[in-house]
């Protein structure tokens, strides 16, 4: 499973980077905006360490507003993903971009039904939103497994990019479920290291080795 990152703070994304944990970013605009630096500065920031896919997200209403966007964000960085709402005008737009091999995410996905739609458009990943649906009382991880199995079913390409996670249980369900990438904030990427008989047997080793025996010189 790769691990992306799902935010735009820089000082994070490099933590992060620094622990093996980052193959690619995603962004949006409420993370642009926490970030508070401009949006086009901040992608091309993070483009200079970041190698793996960058997600930079449109807000036109129309195909042509998105696909003006695209054209633009393209050149801010070499792997630039377009994100994309899942609306039929955005699915006009990812047909498009896809013809030209532009890497595409549609996102603000709540349905497997929605995620067909997006992958027979041609659509690079998918973005099922977990925690929202569990906001509203619905089971966020049951779109990844009827996911995952109506893309086996057809042997669709389009990645299952697991998003709005927001605790280690949506990371394990959704590996379990076999989504192909988790988008995840940077604390609960942070906590995936902790477990308290690690720290305690950490303390122990440390405790133990200064009660070392030396030997006489
Ligand atoms: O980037 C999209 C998604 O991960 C947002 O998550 O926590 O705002 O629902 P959240």
């Amino acid at each position: 499973m790769e691990f992306f990152i799902d935010s735009a703070n820089i000082e994070d994304i490099k933590k992060a980077k620094d622990m093996g944990l980052v193959d690619g970013v995603t962004t949006n605009p409420t993370l642009i905006k926490k970030a508070g630096k401009d949006h086009k500065a901040t992608i091309q920031e993070i483009s200079q360490f970041i190698d793996g896919p960058i997600s930079v997200e449109t807000l036109g209403h129309t195909a042509e507003e998105m696909l003006e966007e695209a054209n633009e964000y393209i050149t801010w960085g070499n792997n630039i993903v377009i994100k994309i709402v899942m609306t039929p005008e955005g699915m006009k737009a990812v047909k498009q971009l896809s013809a030209k091999n532009i890497k595409t995410n549609v996102t603000l996905v709540f349905s497997p039904l929605q995620g067909l739609i997006a992958a027979k458009a041609g659509a690079t990943y998918i973005s099922p939103f977990l925690g929202r649906l569990d906001d509203i009382g619905h089971d966020g991880l049951t779109i990844i497994e009827q996911t995952r199995t109506i893309f086996d079913n057809y042997k669709f390409k389009t990645k299952i990019l697991a998003a709005s996670i927001r605790h280690p249980m949506h990371i394990l369900d959704s590996a379990q479920m076999g989504a192909d990438v988790a988008t995840v904030p940077a604390g609960t990427l942070f906590k995936l290291f902790e477990h308290p008989l690690t720290a305690n047997g950490i303390e122990a080793f440390i405790k133990d080795s200064k009660a070392w025996a030396t030997s006489a010189v």
